[in-house]
C-alpha cells in the first residue's frame, strides 16, 4: 500500500473518475427504479412502458456495494437518488440510512415527484437526507393532469410542504415548461415559489422522452423563460463565478432578493463543467444522460468481480466520456433509454 493520499474529500482520492477533457466525476446519480406513478408527457408514453425486469434491478445490498466503492475509492462526494420515482422503492429509508453511514459520508440528495413524500420526509431526513429536488410543472390541477396524466397535484403540494417542515433547506423545485401547455404559468410559479420559500429552477426540455417526439423548435428556450419571468420583476444575473459546476444560472428578481434558476441544458450546455456520472437501476454506468453506451457493472458484480475489477471498469467508463451531448448537432441521436430509466 502506498501512503495515505492527501485529498480534499477525506479518504477518497480526488480525481479518480477523470475523463480525457479534464473533468472529474464526483456527483453520482443513482436511479433506484424506472417505475413512476406519473406519466409526464416529456418523459413517458401514456401506456405500454417496457419496465426493466425485476431481477435486473439492483438490490439495496448491491447498490450499497457500488455506492460504497464510489465514495470510498473513486472520489464520489455527492449521491443523488432518482428514478423513475425513487419513493416507489419500499426500502428507500433504510437505503438512505445505509448510504448516510458510509465513510466519508457523501452529501445525500433525492430527486422526486413529491408523491408520497408527505409521510416520508421526516423519516428520510432522520435517515440522513441532506437535499431534495421536487418536480412540479404547474399549479393548475387540470394542467397537472394533462401534463402528467394523473390527478395528483395535491399530493405533490403536500410533499413540498412536508419537505420544508422536515427541515430540508433549500427545497428545490424543478420545472419543465411545454409550449401551449404550461409555459404561460412561469410567472405564477415564480410568485408561488417566492411565497413558499422554495428555490425554483426551470429546465429546458431535453430529448429524453420515451416516444422520441421532442422537437428543437417546440422547446421553450431559456431566453423565452426569462422573458416570461421578467413580468414579475427585472432579472439580474448572479455573478457567473458563483455558478461552479452547478448547471442552473441564477437570476435575482428585481426588488426581492429572490434567486430563480434557469437550466439551459440545450441552448447553453454546461457539459464542459459536468461532474456527474450515473448508475441505472439495473446497474449500468452511464457517463452522460445522452451517452449511447453503458458499462455493465451488474453483470460483472453478479459474476463475482472484485472491488478492484469493478472500480477499474467504472474508471474506464468515465474515461470514455465524450466532450458534450451534441443535441444541437444534426447527427444527434437520442439515447435508447428514456429519462425514467436513466435518472435525472
Ligand atoms: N427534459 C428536461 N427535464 C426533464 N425531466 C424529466 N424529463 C425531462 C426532459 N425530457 C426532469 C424532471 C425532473 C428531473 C429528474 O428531470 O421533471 O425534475
Ligand atoms: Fe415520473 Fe419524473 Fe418521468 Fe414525470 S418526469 S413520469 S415524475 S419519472
Amino acid at each position: 500500500m502506498s501512503t495515505q493520499p492527501t485529498t480534499i474529500s477525506a479518504g477518497a482520492p480526488a480525481g479518480v473518475l477523470a475523463d480525457a477533457y479534464g473533468r472529474v466525476a464526483t456527483d453520482l446519480r443513482v436511479s433506484l427504479t424506472d417505475r413512476c406513478n406519473l406519466r409526464c408527457t416529456y418523459c413517458m408514453p401514456a401506456e405500454g412502458v417496457p419496465w426493466l425486469p425485476g431481477d435486473e434491478i439492483l438490490t439495496n445490498e448491491e447498490l450499497l456495494r457500488l455506492i460504497g466503492l464510489g465514495v470510498s475509492r473513486l472520489g464520489i462526494t455527492t449521491v443523488r437518488l432518482t428514478g423513475g420515482e425513487p419513493l416507489l422503492r419500499k426500502d428507500l429509508v433504510p437505503l438512505v440510512a445505509a448510504i448516510g453511514a458510509l465513510e466519508p459520508k457523501p452529501q445525500l440528495a433525492l430527486t422526486t415527484n413529491g408523491i408520497g413524500l408527505a409521510h416520508r420526509a421526516e423519516a428520510l431526513v432522520d435517515a440522513g437526507l441532506d437535499r431534495i429536488n421536487i418536480s412540479l410543472d404547474t399549479l393548475d390541477p387540470e394542467t397537472f393532469t394533462t401534463l402528467s396524466r394523473r390527478r395528483r397535484l395535491p399530493d405533490v403540494l403536500a410533499g413540498v410542504r412536508a419537505a420544508r417542515e422536515a427541515g430540508l433547506d433549500p427545497v428545490k423545485i424543478n420545472t419543465v415548461l411545454l409550449r401551449g401547455v404550461n409555459d404561460h404559468e412561469a410567472p405564477d410559479l415564480l410568485r408561488w415559489a417566492m411565497a413558499e420559500g422554495v428555490h425554483l429552477r426551470f429546465i429546458e426540455q431535453m430529448p429524453l422522452d420515451a416516444q422520441h417526439q421532442w422537437q428543437r423548435d417546440e422547446m421553450v428556450t431559456a431566453v423565452e423563460i426569462m422573458e416570461r419571468l421578467s413580468e414579475v420583476g427585472p432579472l439580474t444575473p448572479e455573478r457567473s463565478d458563483d455558478r461552479g459546476s452547478a448547471p442552473a444560472e441564477r437570476f435575482v428578481v428585481g426588488g426581492t432578493g429572490y434567486r430563480v434558476g434557469v437550466i439551459a441544458a440545450v441552448t447553453r450546455p454546461f457539459c464542459g463543467a459536468c461532474d456527474r456520472v450515473r448508475l441505472t437501476a439495473d446497474g449500468q454506468i452511464r457517463n452522460c444522460l445522452f451517452s449511447r453506451t453503458e458499462s455493465d457493472l451488474r453483470t460483472a458484480m453478479r459474476a463475482g468481480a472484485s472491488d478492484d475489477e469493478l472500480a477499474a471498469q467504472w474508471i474506464r467508463a468515465v474515461a470514455a466520456k465524450l466532450p458534450g451531448h451534441g443535441i444541437d448537432d444534426p447527427t444527434f441521436l437520442q439515447p435508447d433509454r428514456p429519462m425514467s430509466a436513466i435518472g435525472g
